[in-house]
């Protein structure tokens, strides 16, 4: 008896360092990562995830895990009716469970995803001001079943990490708005300024149709930042889910340079492909990695010289792809080199030489990121850039590439 109470004493001390370890981050990923840890050790169990509701789309994304590749989780969309988290949103009760298998709330696709199988579960709502933010589960109980006692202990816990989800979940929508309305500022005094010198008189029709074409690029450039800015935000909001498919990268390569194809022609660049002999398959969001070469071909087009030329190649090394975009451009200032990355950034050299917004490469980094890689650059002015884009390949020992071989021959099948 006395055994128990000092442990649970500990366990509420524990509690009381989380909160201050909580309090202590707007950072929603580092956040989320620590709750999940915090709430597998005070209830003694396996595992836990976080699953947060997006009050908007009234959708339910597995976010993190401690036990879980995060990228196959992220953003995983778990049904509200007809799942355990669900019912929990809908009823903001606790469940505690013996048996998931046995309980007809249980979402059970969840587990070929991620094939981790669960037993026991103690799910609670997490609330703050009245509002339901997501759920926080315990998995597969390490002695026993979960008690009153971890039932109470991981809804105090549940409690802290609410409020401190929404506060960085309203800190990072501030800062994304802000630096947004600080971008859209240029953009618009120049279309006021346009349309003003439109209405005067004096204006001859050659200056008149200079101006229409400065609205025409300013407009364009402002539904380009709209676009990005959305992508970016909900990429930051870890609300994107990955659909990973197994696919060829050199196909994809191909793809990239047909799409960019007029566009180089226009800026007399050439397209080089280095087609890799034998190259591997790789597991990833397909279109997401579209997005992100496309994006890399596209700044080394931009950022090139005359005549320059651009090279796409892929290698395959024991555990990761990298893709390579090379090109022969103007190169990048090695002060500018570690801000690149950064939302809205441009090297001040090429602000008025060339169209953009800043955001591409943080919507690539966000993308690669996701997918546990990493992007590298080497630069030399004058001598060209290369990207070098890092990621995973799951290893042949893992049981995981079976399961993707299934998938193919069931395709090959169907
Ligand atoms: N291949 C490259 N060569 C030289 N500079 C580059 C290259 N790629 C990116 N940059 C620099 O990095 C900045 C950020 O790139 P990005 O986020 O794609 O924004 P954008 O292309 O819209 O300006 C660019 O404005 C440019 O100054
Ligand atoms: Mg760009």
């Amino acid at each position: 008896m006395a055994e128990i109470k000092t442990e649970r004493l500990d366990g509420y001390r524990r509690l009381v360092d989380i909160a201050r370890d909580l309090a202590s981050t707007l950072d929603l990923d580092i956040l989320l990562s620590r709750i999940v840890h915090a709430a597998a050790e005070i209830s003694g169990s396996e595992a836990a995830s976080i699953l947060l509701y997006d009050d908007t789309s009234r959708q339910l994304y597995f976010q993190v895990s401690t036990n879980m590749d995060e990228s196959m989780r992220r953003g995983l969309i778990v049904p509200l009716d007809g799942s355990i988290a669900g019912w929990i949103v809908n009823n903001r009760k606790p469940v505690r469970i013996t048996n998931a298998h046995d309980d007809p709330r249980f979402f059970s696709n969840i587990e070929e995803t991620t094939g981790f199988s669960t037993e026991s579960l103690l799910g609670i709502p997490l609330v703050t001001k009245n509002k339901i933010v997501g759920v926080l589960e315990a998995l597969n109980k390490n002695k026993g079943k979960f008690s009153d006692a971890d039932e109470s202990m991981l809804l105090v816990l549940g409690a802290q990490a609410a409020v401190a989800i929404e506060n960085a979940r309203l800190f990072q929508q501030s800062d994304l708005i802000s630096e947004f309305v600080h971008e859209l500022r240029t953009p618009l005094a120049s279309l006021s300024t346009a349309t003003y010198l439109l209405l005067r008189p004096e204006m001859s029709q050659e200056q008149r149709d200079q101006i229409i074409h400065n609205i025409h690029s300013e407009t364009m450039r402002l539904n380009a930042l709209a676009s990005s800015f959305l992508d970016l935000a909900r990429l930051e909001s870890g609300r994107v889910q990955f659909r990973k498919t197994v696919f060829s990268v050199a196909d994809l390569i191909y793809e990239c340079k047909d799409v960019m194809a007029s566009k180089a022609t226009d800026d007399n660049i050439q397209i080089r492909v280095e087609s890799p002999e034998g190259l591997p398959l790789l597991e990833a969001d397909r279109d997401k990695i579209k997005q992100v070469l496309l994006n890399l071909l596209s700044n080394a087009i931009k950022y090139n010289r005359p005549n320059g030329t651009v090279m796409l190649r892929a290698e395959a090394l024991e555990d990761e792809m990298v893709l390579y975009i090379q090109d022969t451009g103007v190169g990048i200032p090695d002060e500018s080199v570690p801000h690149l990355f950064e939302k809205f950034f441009r090297v001040r050299e090429h602000e008025a030489r060339v169209a953009g917004t800043g955001l591409g490469l943080s919507i690539c980094k966000q993308i690669i990121h996701g997918h546990g890689g990493r992007v590298e650059v080497k630069s030399k002015i004058g001598v060209g850039t290369v990207f070098s884009v890092f990621l995973p390949r799951p290893s042949r020992t893992q049981p995981h590439i079976e399961e993707v071989d299934d998938v193919k021959q069931t395709r090959k099948k169907g």
